[in-house]
């Protein structure tokens, strides 16, 4: 066994960021293991081209033979698993690639993973981490007053996503309980930041914004969710990764609680100031209303208290300081936006907002 880790979905949003901070900051090679869904994005890692710390492999999670392989040739220290499929809206249109990549995908990776360690050495053994990367969304809909998620909250998944990501949540808990797969997960809020892809909310209204297109707000706009820039996502992880407890998860979030309305008119403010509307009007002339997403969870909000105590972990960015460096970012990377949004993104949005606005 070595240094290096095998990170899974290393080429969508998340993934990508951590995969270049991780090559940042550790002096360690990442074996990126992607499918390359429509989510996943070889752009985002054009700057580790040539490096060679970096090594992509195009595939599968559920391709056993592969995973196997990788683990037999790479020996790696750590497998650190993003790849998923992400987006709530696409899992109420269509579940099963949810369950095919987030429930078997993980079933068969914890298995080649569970075969790989009982072949290391105690010494290695003891050493090895199997990191699953989840989401709040787990632990269900929060009311108005409702403490924030702790890492003791029932699960209580809403939607396919939430309810795919919890499967996978307790297999991986299973593997350590049963077989001693010394595994850690983590439980993160809504992330922005560079490389997210313009189907989720914030990249959405700036690109929207930014094209002359409607701004939709679903139902009245009051849901809460708890916002974490990215690069803070990916430091909790490697905090993690270095000295979680075994067997343990944690809860990452930004102390960022915001409703959607409140989040898409800090945007457009932002906006109005960096790259004002030709006509001198504000963007917010570009909201509207749509019918809301079914099941549409009301408010999530997460107690990091665990890992900033524990681990000593804290986000450095505030979402005043985060949202005007990803807008920024944005503006500075038109091109890149206009690469994703122009293969099967476009179908996307047609289906899901005609049938909004109908
Ligand atoms: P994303 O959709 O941007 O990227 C997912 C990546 O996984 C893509 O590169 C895709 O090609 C790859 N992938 C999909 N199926 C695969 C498969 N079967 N085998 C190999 N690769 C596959 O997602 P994201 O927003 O970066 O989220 C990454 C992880 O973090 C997910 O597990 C998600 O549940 C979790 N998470 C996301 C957020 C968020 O706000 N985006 C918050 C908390 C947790
Ligand atoms: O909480 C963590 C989760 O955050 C992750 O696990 C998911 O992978 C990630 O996609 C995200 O899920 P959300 O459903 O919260 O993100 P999304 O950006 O799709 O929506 C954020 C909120 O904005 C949600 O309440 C729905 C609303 N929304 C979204 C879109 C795309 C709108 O009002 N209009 C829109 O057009």
């Amino acid at each position: 066994m070595n240094n290096k880790i095998i990170v899974t979905g290393g080429a969508g949003f998340i993934g990508a960021n951590f995969v270049l901070d991780w090559i940042d900051n550790c002096d360690a090679t990442v074996i990126n293991l992607d499918k390359l869904t429509y989510a996943g994005n070889l752009e985002n890692l054009a700057s580790l081209e040539g490096n060679p710390s970096h090594i992509f492999v195009h595939g599968d999670i559920g391709d056993r033979k592969l995973v196997q392989q990788l683990l037999v040739e790479h020996r790696p220290r750590a497998v650190v698993n993003f790849a998923a499929e992400s987006h709530v809206d696409r899992s109420i249109h269509g579940p099963e690639d949810f369950i095919q990549t987030n429930v078997v995908g993980t079933f068969h990776l914890l298995e080649e993973v569970r075969a790989y360690w009982n072949g290391l050495d105690d010494q290695e053994r003891s050493d090895f981490r199997f990191l699953h990367v989840s989401t709040d969304e787990v632990y269900g809909s929060l009311g108005k007053d409702d403490p924030a998620f702790k890492e003791t909250n029932r699960y209580e998944p809403n939607s396919p996503y939430s309810a795919s990501k919890a499967a996978s949540d307790h297999l991986v808990r299973a593997y350590h309980h049963t077989y001693g797969l010394p595994v850690l997960t983590t439980n993160c809020s809504n992330n922005y930041g560079p490389y997210h892809f313009p189907e989720k909310l914030i990249p959405l209204v700036i690109h929207n914004a930014l094209a002359g297109k409607p701004l939709p707000i679903y139902g009245d706009g009051q849901q809460i969710r708890d916002w974490l820039y990215v690069k803070d996502h990916c430091a909790a992880i490697r905090r993690v990764l270095e000295a979680g407890e075994v067997g343990e998860t944690y809860n990452v979030g930004g102390w960022n609680e915001k409703p959607n309305i409140e989040v898409v008119q800090t945007l457009c403010d932002i906006l109005d100031e960096l790259s004002p509307r030709d006509d001198g009007k504000s963007y917010r002339e570009q909201m509207i209303f749509v019918t809301d997403r079914p099941g549409h969870d009301r408010r999530y909000a997460i107690d990091a208290t665990r890992l900033e105590r524990e681990l000593g972990w804290k986000p450095a960015e505030t979402f005043e300081t985060g949202i005007r460096k990803t807008v920024q970012w944005y503006l500075d990377h038109q091109d890149w936006v206009q690469h994703v949004t122009s293969g099967e993104y476009r179908s996307w949005v047609a289906t899901n907002y005609a049938e909004r606005t109908k």
